[in-house]
């Protein structure tokens, strides 16, 4: 028996009974009358503690009369007293016994829960999120091998979010710049194979078989957890999961080996091949090596999933089956082919996901000058508001002679109304494209379902309003091209929390996406505004309208800009992603730029037309992020309050009328795009949650690539109405007013800077908030094989000279575990 043992656990810094003198002890006489031999396991001597207070002392020369006597452990504990929401927090105990320490334990006593992940004397936690400074106490206690236990306690103060790391500098390097204390690594590229017998990629354009590669100009991407096993959904999981993410664009010259041919017109059916399977959108699973560590993409996953241009769809909603969208493929316009420039996204809280058709009219050979006379005047109408009028379409797909003769999947780029009624070709192929698409990636052997109910327009994303059971739900939707609309997609049936779990997904896609009311946004002057219904009618939506003379429902929603028009919606600075508070409801629109915004058509919304020198253009060069607060809070809302969070600039440009945001070298930005709120399952989503905004830019790449900011925005109207004053390139001057949120100052920072050429875009975190994946889009693009101007992602470890640049996912962490941004 070892007297007065330290516990092998460690060190005492002291604290330890050293008054060994004969008198015989109050703790002596309980030991005698409660524990003889060690009896007594229940805390009794902790509980003498507590009523004779704590200096007890043994009697050590009497423990061959009496045995042994027992005193409870000594501990200590101690923390770094304060810590910011987002921040690990790590607290330390020391214990010594006169015997022997059986046991260490760290409790929460008091504050808001946290989750404690406790290795021998060392606890840590994740700092919860708080609006004020917010006490938590943790209990360290110890046991000793005769049962009497100790304790003490420590306060940590919790603070609000704060972004606490440096910003990045802006930058033209060809690598992904991150803060000091974050680790940065390349995921999923373009062409990487994700079935387990697809060769590695070459990256010399020699490379086939896309429909089992990474895409190409990875978008939007979103996290699906998957169980540890691998083959169930588990919403929870920050370790191993699905990423679905979207592959938009190609650029067409690195994809070739000596970059793209046409022979006596016709574009070869392998390079169209190729280039068609390397648009739509991936399903590969990541996992993550341990709580901490690396991350890897698996190449043999059991649900990777390639949707490309071929994948079958089914049409669902109002305009299934209308005669718009009857094709030589599917006369009855219920089914259609793939999906096309796939930008932003969205998800349901049902486990499913929505890929947004962005850019999908380029992609038709309509030769308006041959086909009009073929068309009436209300189809031409149709098609010039939506653009279908290329001479070639993208890439020339349309003029490939497939080697299976039978095969209509290039004739379908083809628009022409060429047949002898409007199934006999791919006159109405255009109207199968520009919805958004609900897939579910738990299952790859369904169908994908074109959601029509969403409306028919360059569908950028599709982003969920907060979830309320027994409220209609609502998804928020920007139109990507100069002075289109913001929409809302309201649905008929009230939220059933208990869907979020039920096993076939796609069926409650159809309860809740399938019928409902699209809306659009009209901004008034004075801040408030209103959604309007787009429905036959209505609104002056009729077949009298003398725009466009509807036919019905599935006519409004093939041709909803058309509807808008009508009903006098607000044109928008490009409307991009859609992003929703977690905590406060409000929804944040990235407006990335216009134009033909001139000084004589600016609105309240809108405000700005300016030059940013070196271009001799005018316009809203920089964009910027608007956001509205529907009225009482609910996605069910008509009316809302809106202003403009934040303006896009140099922080060199002129702070009266263009840098409105006041924004500084650690946060100028412009064009903002991809847009997003921290999950609402860790800190970042919680009480002030982080905005995450991503830029596509080509106004500020004379001084840096394009970026990501973290921001902690505050509320809709905390700032105050300006008036501003436009000019354009004849020097004439107009005012106009507007609605600016509160100036950002620290509360946006620079995250990250991308590579050469590239457009930061998607981003997503686990549920922990601990792991980021951000994707770069086409770096080095304004290259060429002979002139690469990137060579990322194999520059961003050492120089790699020689090496085609490849789109690609990065996976951004902090090097001490905390959650991401904070
Ligand atoms: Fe595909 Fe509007 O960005
Ligand atoms: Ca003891
Ligand atoms: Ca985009």
């Amino acid at each position: 028996m070892t007297d007065n043992m330290t516990a092998d656990f460690g060190y005492s810094d002291g604290d330890v009974a050293t008054n060994l003198t004969a008198n015989p002890s109050l703790n002596e006489i309980i030991e005698r009358r409660y524990s003889r031999r060690g009896a007594l396991r229940s805390g009794a001597s902790a509980a003498a503690m507590a009523v004779f207070g704590g200096s007890v002392l043994a009697a050590c020369d009497d423990r061959d009369r009496l045995g042994p006597i027992d005193t409870p452990p000594v501990v200590t504990v101690g923390s770094s007293g304060a810590a910011s929401a987002g921040n690990r927090v790590t607290i330390t105990g020391t214990a010594t016994d006169n015997l022997q320490v059986d046991s260490t334990s760290f409790t929460q006593v008091s504050g808001p829960p946290v989750t404690l992940a406790t290795a021998g004397l060392t606890t840590s936690f994740t700092a919860p999120a708080v609006s004020a400074a917010t006490p938590v106490v943790i209990r360290f206690t110890a046991v000793d091998n005769r049962g009497a236990t100790s304790s003490a306690d420590t306060t940590v103060t919790i603070n609000p979010p704060v972004l606490s790391f440096s910003a990045v500098a802006k930058n033209r390097l060809d690598v992904v710049t991150v803060p000091a204390g974050y680790a940065v690594s390349v995921l999923y590229r373009l062409g990487d194979p994700i079935s387990g017998t697809t060769p590695a990629y070459r990256n010399d354009g020699t490379d086939t078989d896309f429909a089992n590669r990474a895409g190409d100009h990875h978008d939007a991407l979103y996290w699906f957890g998957l169980s540890a096993a691998g083959n169930a959904r588990d919403d929870a999981s920050s370790t191993r999961g699905l990423l679905v993410m979207n592959h938009e664009n190609i650029t067409q010259v690195y994809l070739h080996a000596a970059g793209p041919t046409t022979v006596a017109g016709a574009r070869p059916e392998a390079e169209a091949r190729k280039e068609m399977e390397a648009h739509g959108v991936s399903v590969v699973e990541v996992t993550r090596a341990g709580a901490n560590g690396a991350w890897s993409y698996v190449q043999a996953g059991a649900l990777n999933r390639r949707i490309t241009p071929m994948t079958p769809m089914t049409m669902h909603g109002p305009v299934r089956g209308s005669a718009l969208l009857g094709t030589a493929f599917s006369p009855a316009g219920t089914d259609g082919r793939g999906t096309i420039n796939n930008c932003a996204n969205g998800y349901t809280p049902w486990g499913t996901s929505l890929t947004c058709e962005e850019n999908w009219s380029g992609y038709f050979r309509r030769p308006a000058a041959v086909d009009d006379v073929r068309r009436t005047a209300k189809e031409i109408t149709g098609l010039n508001r939506y653009g279908v009028r290329s001479t070639t379409g993208n890439y020339g797909w349309a003029t490939v002679t497939p080697a299976d003769a039978t095969s209509t999947i290039y004739r379908r780029w083809d628009a022409q109304a060429t047949g002898a009624s409007a199934t006999a070709d791919f006159r109405n192929e255009p109207n199968q494209y520009g919805w958004v698409v609900e897939m579910d990636p738990y299952d790859a052997t369904r169908a994908p379902r074109k959601r029509t109910a969403l409306g028919r327009m360059n569908h950028e994303g599709a982003w969920p309003g907060n979830f309320v059971a027994g409220r209609r739900p609502a998804f928020y939707m920007g139109d990507d091209a100069v002075n289109e609309y913001l929409f809302k997609f309201v649905s008929n049936t009230p939220w059933v929390a208990a869907d979020a779990t039920a096993t076939d997904r796609l069926a409650i896609g159809d309860k809740y996406l399938d019928a409902g009311t699209l809306y659009v946004a009209k901004m008034n002057p004075d801040g408030s505004g209103s959604w309007v219904a787009l429905v036959f009618g209505q609104n002056g939506l009729t077949s009298t309208a003398t725009l466009y003379p509807f036919a019905d429902q599935a006519d409004v929603l093939t041709h909803c800009r058309l509807a808008a028009d009508i009903v006098g919606a607000t044109r928008m600075d490009r409307p991009e992603w859609t992003a929703v508070n977690p905590a406060t409801g409000e929804m944040y629109l990235t407006l990335t730029n216009n134009s033909t915004r001139t000084n004589a058509n600016t609105d309240p919304a809108n405000p700005r037309s300016y030059q940013d020198p070196p271009s001799a253009s005018f316009g809203n060069r920089n964009g910027h992020i608007f956001r509205l607060r529907e009225t009482g809070d609910t996605t069910e809302a008509t009316t809302f309050r809106w202003d403009i969070y934040a303006f896009g600039a140099g922080s060199d440009l002129d702070p009266a009328n263009i840098n409105l945001s006041g924004l500084t070298a650690d946060n100028d930005f412009s064009s903002p795009d991809g847009l997003w709120f921290g999950r609402p399952t860790n800190v970042s989503g919680q009480a002030t949650p982080v905005l995450w905004i991503q830029t596509d830019d080509g106004a500020f790449t004379d001084v840096t690539n394009c970026m990501m900011l973290a921001a902690i925005p505050g509320v809709t109207g905390d700032g105050a109405a300006r008036t501003v004053t436009n000019r354009n390139a004849a020097g004439t001057t107009t005012t106009q007013a507007t609605i600016v949120g509160k100036n950002p100052g620290t509360t946006i920072k620079r995250f990250l800077v991308g590579p050469i050429d590239c457009e930061v875009t998607g981003v997503d975190s686990t549920p922990d908030g601990r792991t980021l994946f951000v994707n770069i889009q086409h770096p080095g693009d304004d290259g060429s094989i002979t002139k690469l101007r990137s060579n990322w992602p194999a520059s961003q470890s050492a120089a790699a000279p020689g090496n085609r640049p490849r789109s690609a996912t990065v996976v951004i962490t902090r090097t001490d575990g905390g959650v991401v941004g904070l």
